[in-house]
């Protein structure tokens, strides 16, 4: 295909607004996938996926369309779509010329359209603004173009009407994306340049790396260097997904396609390194910002006997993602692990749900955290710190309080959407979670946006879902990275029969720290359950005992049902508690359930 009649795109929407749906509407129209297949959601590929409905790793699909006698190739490339996934969603964009901007005709503008509009638009990027879902009673076609004209100066006539689900429209928005959409610029002559958007693990055949063509061409057998690791490796296959690996002789400038090229590892295989021809080196493609781990928390094999099936797990797991930063950690009660960055919550959950499910592997996440920065005093002349600046990754570590001169503590920017009946109880929230508003805006008649600076650490855990109840489910939400702010912080240490149990260490803000102790102590005397000795729950600061509560001993004896008799219900019963055991980790001679560690930071 010569490069006018190449299109490289991706859909962006709000989480549910229709995206998949969308692709999968395109690959059909254009005989890419078989209507047969239909409702299968293709580009959504992962169990997690499937399961919870969202998009989380990105797909790439080429798409041949005739049109008026013409043939185009379009390269789809498709993006997650949620808050966590910022990250990934810029990293795709930097291999598109244009967007298709997919709005809900019901829902309107979310706060996650808002963060996508941006992303495209600050990546120069052309966006078709497309209106999803009209075939429902309750759409709001009027209000939503209000909405769309308002907040992104779109022309009401530019806004394509279209159903996904029925296939209204779909037809349009192809031609939109044929019409409107540049072609790719490159030179098939130049020396070869391209950039390496994504990469995924295949079980026998190492990295697949997406990779986005800019200048010359490249086939099997060809040398290629990556720029900034200086390596060099043997170019395997080279091909485009249509929507399945199809293998290709060559894939030239401005195209979209993978590669295989040996590559073990995603150290090797790094997204947003430039390939180049080793005899002719060239000026790397600009970066994209680098994976900013946002929430941090320390994984550990249930039992340390699992240690190597859990390390061969997480290592091919890396490979599919490298946004997670790996640090290796150790603990006196769990043992051997590591602590891992992820870009949020969510982010964390699907991995350690990947980890299970497509690993086979049982793991123990302690209480995550955000990463605070210190300033301490004559910290040059202490060997295990380098500098007087320190990332406290594991709240464990935080220098006693003498020794510290400035504690920061992680902000982000918010962007809440919500109908205006709920500005009392938004407002509120943002107070309660030490929020600073600063911006109200109405986006139509009835709906409101805001945006507030908070403290990383108070919307982590559950700001969402408190989010989500004060406004009945109608408030959408979405938050960037606002770097540092000075702040009040003190360590929180918990014990469990005086013994000081680390993975449960916190921290949090001076004027916080009670309600947190408080809230933590109350909320293992709920999750741990009684057991045959007395439990004395604790939480300090400092030498300082702020919150107490126990547990009282119980004996659950599973055997004093059996009035002596039956030796295999006995079996039985003796089996069923101990599987009931393994969802628990035993810390000094306490079980914990596993899921404890999350929920103490739960309100
Ligand atoms: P993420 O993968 O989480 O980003 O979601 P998505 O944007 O890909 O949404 P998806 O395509 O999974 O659609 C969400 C829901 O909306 C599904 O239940 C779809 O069936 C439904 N849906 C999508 N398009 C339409 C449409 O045109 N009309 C109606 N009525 N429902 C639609």
């Amino acid at each position: 295909f010569p490069l006018e009649r190449v299109r490289n795109f991706s859909i962006i929407a709000h989480v549910d607004h229709g995206k998949s749906t969308l692709a999968d509407r395109l690959l059909e129209l254009t005989g890419t996938i078989s209507t047969a297949m239909k409702n299968e959601q293709v580009l959504d590929k992962l169990q997690v996926e499937r399961e919870r409905g969202i998009t989380v790793k990105a797909q790439t699909a080429s798409l041949i369309y005739d049109y008026n006698g013409t043939t185009y190739l379009l390269n789809l490339i498709d993006t997650p779509g949620h808050v966590d996934f910022h990250y990934e969603v810029s990293r795709s964009l930097a291999a598109c010329q244009g967007v298709i901007l997919l709005v809900d005709a019901n829902q309107g503008v979310q706060a996650q359209t808002v963060a996508n509009f941006y992303l495209a638009f600050e990546a120069e990027l052309t966006i078709i603004p497309v209106m999803n879902k009209i075939d429902l009673k309750v759409a709001r076609p009027d209000v939503v173009t209000k909405q769309m004209e308002n907040l992104f100066d779109f022309h009401r006539d530019e806004i394509l009407r279209i159903s996904a689900k029925k296939g209204l429209g779909v037809e349009e928005v192809l031609k939109a994306v044929v019409e409107k959409i540049p072609p790719p610029k490159g030179d098939v002559n130049a020396p070869l340049k391209a950039l390496i958007f994504d990469s995924c693990y295949e079980k026998y055949r190492g990295a697949m790396c997406s990779i986005a063509m800019r200048d010359g061409s490249i086939k099997k057998g060809q040398k290629v260097m990556c720029v900034h690791s200086k390596k060099t490796y043997e170019i395997q296959e080279v091909g485009i997904m249509y929507p399945n690996e199809v293998p290709t002789e060559v894939l030239l400038a401005g195209h979209v396609g993978y590669l295989y090229a040996n590559l073990k590892s995603t150290d090797e295989a790094q997204i947003g390194d430039t390939l180049c021809n080793p005899k002719h080196p060239v000026e790397p493609l600009p970066g994209f910002k680098p994976a900013k781990a946002m929430v941090f928390a320390g994984i550990f094999p249930m039992d340390q006997s699992e240690f190597p099936g859990l390390k061969s797990a997480l290592d091919k797991l890396l490979l599919n993602d490298s946004s997670v930063d790996v640090n290796v950690d150790s603990s006196a009660a769990l043992g051997q692990g590591w602590r891992l960055g992820f870009l949020g919550l969510l982010h964390m959950d699907v991995f350690c749900q990947r980890l299970e499910q497509e690993y086979d592997a049982s793991v123990i996440i302690t209480t995550p955290n955000v990463p605070y920065k210190v300033k301490i005093s004559g910290a040059k002349n202490i060997k295990q710190y380098h500098g007087d600046e320190l990332t406290i990754l594991n709240p464990c570590l935080l220098p006693e309080a003498n020794m510290v001169v400035q504690y920061q503590e992680p902000m982000v920017l918010a962007t809440i959407i919500s109908p205006d009946d709920y500005v009392g109880e938004i407002i509120s929230l943002i107070m309660d979670r030490r929020g600073e508003q600063k911006e109200q805006l109405y986006i139509d008649d009835k709906r409101i946006m805001f945006k507030a600076v908070f403290p990383l650490n108070e919307i982590i855990v559950d700001f969402f879902d408190h989010l989500k109840s004060v406004t009945s489910g109608y408030a959408s939400f979405d938050y960037e990275d606002n770097g540092y702010r000075e702040a009040n912080l003190i360590k929180i240490s918990i014990l469990l029969n005086g013994r000081e149990v680390d993975e449960l260490t916190q921290i949090a803000h001076a004027s916080r720290a009670r309600t947190v102790a408080k809230r933590m102590v109350n909320k293992l005397k709920e999750a741990i359950p009684p057991q045959l000795f007395e439990i004395v729950i604790q939480a300090k600061i400092g030498a300082k005992v702020i919150a107490r509560e126990n547990i009282k001993a119980t004996r659950k004896d599973v055997l004093a049902k059996c009035y002596g008799g039956d030796i295999t219900r006995k079996m039985k019963l003796l089996r069923r508690q101990a599987e009931g055991k393994k969802k628990m980790r035993r810390i000094g001679n306490i079980d914990i359930p596993k899921e404890a560690f999350i929920n103490v930071l739960k309100r």
